[in-house]
């Protein structure tokens, strides 16, 4: 069989595997709807009072600097906590994915996010608050291992990076959805909050129902010695029954996994570093774009900026709608342009948007005064213009390229520590942000900036491109073949060696 018939199996998309793909990227909405959904309820009134009343006294009282209203360190810990449970889970969830499958893992995944949801909304004390989101992030961790790998899996490999990207396309409705519900429950007093931490379980319960109804992935059937029902649920979701190429390109790539015991002590193998490093470089990347100063503080950003509170929510509903939209741009481009190229235009277009928006900040922003209209025009559409490089490029290619260069003997834990750095990182930048932009002032953009010249050289010169590569020739195709990471093969040597 020559590669190029590796390749393009036959496939249909049937309604069936339609609706696996559209259940599963609800694991992304839980996802966003939790980014949203925090900085909403940290800002409002009768959550501060009743669990963190020092930070409300001193909102009411502190005379400070614009760029430093809402730095303290206990706000930002309710926001940040929910990834360390993440980071913490997402090696479970990768024992969980090999051991027992994708399809278990989404299913634990949306039961600890409702249990989440009930926890925190129905707690009265700060311990059963923080006892909320850490089951909030165990869903998280699990939810995101398990959902993009099952959406690369189940993906026909001419539309792999569509399919896959409909993780971070209900990632992006998640935010938004969460957006609006802080603006209606805010405004009712006193446990709008726990509305807006109780809706949560909604997406959860549509996850729950999903995860009966989808179908395990092949991969994972043949991988755990089910190979007739990994050719059965072959055949549902490409709806052919002529899947024998398919099938036996899944068996052989299983068979070398078989081989492998312990995969966490085969990733550090130098054939491994290749993939190791891109798949984790890229999570740095994604959140040092400072994408996520924007989704969880955006109200808090734009009232910094001196909006008042209504413009503020206005501005971040606008951001939310651009991020959802140029989502579609991304499915609709990556497999046809591929990935490399969405990320150097993006990187470009969010480099000249923050070093725009510090500039304009720095010149027009004092200490303690307010933008004129203008300029604070022009900075909210900066702001979306960096939203939707980021929703077209290192949004979902965080996600997509990790899931689609490990080999599968390594693939559940190579993704598993992908999650987890993506985790650490968000977790420092919801701790952090609030605090370097009273430190670093208007500076912290160029801060952001600095990191997006750097990620824009990184896609340059050592990425390789992954479109239509298949999971078997990812040695042959992206490292052998490329002038940096060809150093990590010796002629003879196999990724399996
Ligand atoms: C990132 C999140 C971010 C979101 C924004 C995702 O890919 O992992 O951290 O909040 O995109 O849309």
């Amino acid at each position: 069989m020559t590669s190029q018939e590796t390749e393009i199996f036959k496939s249909k998309v049937t309604v069936y595997v339609f609706a696996c793909w559209i259940l599963a990227a609800f694991g992304g909405l839980m996802f966003g709807y939790d980014v949203g959904i925090s900085g909403g309820v940290t800002g409002m009134d009768d959550f501060l009072i009743k669990f963190f009343p020092n930070v409300h006294e001193r909102k009411l009282h502190a005379a400070e600097s614009n760029f430093c209203k809402y730095d303290d360190q206990m706000l930002q810990l309710f926001t940040s906590s929910l990834y360390l449970a993440a980071l913490v889970s997402s090696f479970f969830a990768s024992k969980a994915c090999t051991v027992l499958g994708r399809k278990p893992t989404i299913l634990m995944a949306s039961a600890f996010f409702v249990a989440g949801a009930i926890v925190s909304s129905a707690a009265n004390v700060n311990w059963v608050l923080i006892l909320g989101r850490i089951l909030f992030g165990i869903g998280i961790g699990f939810g995101n291992e398990a959902v993009p790998l099952f959406l690369t899996e189940i993906a026909p490999i001419q539309h792999r990076g569509a399919v896959n990207i409909l993780f971070q396309l209900f990632v992006t409705i998640g935010i938004f959805i969460a957006n609006l519900v802080n603006y209606g429950t805010g405004k009712i007093h006193p446990h709008g909050w726990r509305i807006s931490l109780g809706l949560a379980a909604v997406p959860g319960l549509i996850l729950f129902i999903g995860s009966i109804v989808i179908t395990e992935t092949p991969p994972s059937l043949i991988e755990r010695g089910k190979e007739e029902q990994g050719k059965a649920a072959l055949k549902k979701i490409r709806g052919v029954e002529d899947v024998d190429a398919e099938y036996h390109q899944i068996v052989a790539a299983c068979e070398q996994g078989r081989q492998v015991k312990q995969p966490f002590k085969k990733l550090f193998k130098r054939s491994m570093f290749p993939a190791l490093f891109i798949s984790n470089i890229i999570q740095v990347f994604q959140q040092c774009t400072g994408i996520n100063a924007i989704m969880f503080y955006a109200p808090v950003l734009f009232q910094t900026l001196g909006f008042g509170s209504d413009a503020s929510l206005l501005s971040s509903v606008i951001t939310g709608l651009v991020n959802v939209g140029a989502t579609f741009v991304s499915i609709y481009l990556v497999d046809k342009v591929g990935r490399r190229k969405l990320l150097l235009q993006a990187s470009v277009q969010m480099l000249v948007s923050m070093v725009a928006i510090g500039a304009i900040l720095l010149v027009h922003l004092g200490d303690t005064g307010t933008l004129d209209r203008v300029w604070a025009a022009v900075v909210v559409i900066l702001v979306c213009t960096f939203v939707m490089s980021f929703a077209w490029s290192w949004g979902p290619m965080g996600w997509l390229i990790p899931s689609e260069i490990y080999p599968i003997e390594t693939r559940t834990a190579g993704f598993a520590l992908a999650v987890s750095t993506n985790m650490i990182f968000t977790f420092i930048i919801a701790q952090a942000f609030l605090s370097m932009l009273c430190h670093l002032k208007a500076y912290i953009f160029f801060f952001f900036a600095g990191w997006i010249l750097l990620m824009g050289l990184f896609a340059l010169l050592l990425l390789p491109e992954t479109k239509g590569v298949p999971i078997d020739l990812v040695e042959e195709r992206l490292w052998r073949q490329h002038p940096v990471w060809k150093r990590f093969f010796k002629n003879e040597e196999k990724v399996t060696a």
